[in-house]
């Protein structure tokens, strides 16, 4: 079994949901404290091992491709922040036609190897020694094919997710046989939601172009991994950690506050003014 060293970054979509500020930046370069989100995601792929690290970009994102070269800043602040990065490459997505159709991108730099795709605006804290994308590793490891990460979601809030259905093996790992997009939640098969975190075999570049537009005229991965669950095998796990997706702004919100509190520097910030109500 091929050793997963690469990660794909989709970090292209539009960000509707954070308008207007993202008529003229992007979400992934929101701060956590004092660094942007997409550094984060990059981090968590080179702690987790990967060391050929592709980000999709589109149009409005080039604070993204700018963020990652070297600046004169750092020489100022005494700072080596990327010196542990391995070089990153870009590539643009034409039009954003869906998350699918960004993974299509990455069909070169991907070749015949397996990858992980981590969202440009997703991260994770993970309750455990191993990252939760370490943990995602270790399940692709012992099943040798791909493998999506779960959160359990409150059951009134299925609706807003991709729901797995399957069975779990005495390990807890699940064989996933379908998924649903955005359920009711009496149609919804489980409570366990798509975080957005993929091990993926390459054999899902197949499934993507047999799919049409799906949810919102886009072409969903949700949709080309249904076929991968029906056709050939799709493992999932829940994570041992915790998952902010920005693209949403309480989670935003959330994540700030949370990155605040657990950075030394500010978190007195929290204690000082719960003292002063
Ligand atoms: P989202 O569903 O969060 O969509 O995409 P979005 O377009 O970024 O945000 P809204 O809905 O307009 O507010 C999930 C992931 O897929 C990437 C996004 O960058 C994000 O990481 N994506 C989405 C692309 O790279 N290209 C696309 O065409 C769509």
């Amino acid at each position: 079994m091929t050793r997963i060293r690469k990660a794909v970054i989709p970090a292209a979509g539009l960000g509707t949901r954070f308008y207007p500020l993202t008529r003229a930046q992007p979400k992934e370069m929101l701060p956590l404290v004092d660094k942007p989100v997409i550094h984060y995601v990059v981090e968590e792929a080179v702690d987790s091992g990967l060391d050929e690290i592709l980000i999709v970009v589109g149009a409005g994102k080039d604070a993204i491709i700018n963020y990652f070269d070297n600046s004169v800043l750092d020489k100022q602040a005494d700072n080596h922040l990327l010196d542990s990065f391995p070089e990153i490459y870009f590539v643009r997505q034409r039009q954003q036609l869906g998350l699918a159709d960004s993974i299509r991108y990455a069909k070169k730099f991907v070749d015949d190897e397996p990858f992980v795709v981590l969202l440009g605006d997703t991260v994770y804290l993970s309750n455990d020694d191993l990252s939760v994308t370490e943990q995602m590793i270790n399940v692709y490891n012992k099943k040798g094919s791909s493998v999506i990460a779960l959160e359990q979601v409150p059951v009134e809030k299925v609706g807003n997710y991709g729901i797995a259905g399957g069975k779990a093996d005495p390990e807890g790992i699940f064989r996933i046989d379908r998924l649903l997009e955005k359920p009711s939640p009496l149609e919804a098969p489980s409570n366990l939601g798509i975080t957005g975190l993929y091990a993926l075999e390459p054999e899902i570049f197949q499934f993507i172009e047999r799919i049409k537009p799906g949810k919102n005229g886009e072409l969903q991965l949700t949709d080309a991994l249904s076929v991968m669950a029906a056709e050939s095998q799709l493992f999932g796990f829940e994570i041992n950690g915790q998952r902010f997706d920005i693209g949403n702004m309480e989670m935003w919100i959330q994540a700030f506050i949370k990155f605040v509190s657990m950075d030394r520097r500010y978190s007195k910030l929290f204690g000082e003014h719960q003292k002063e109500q």
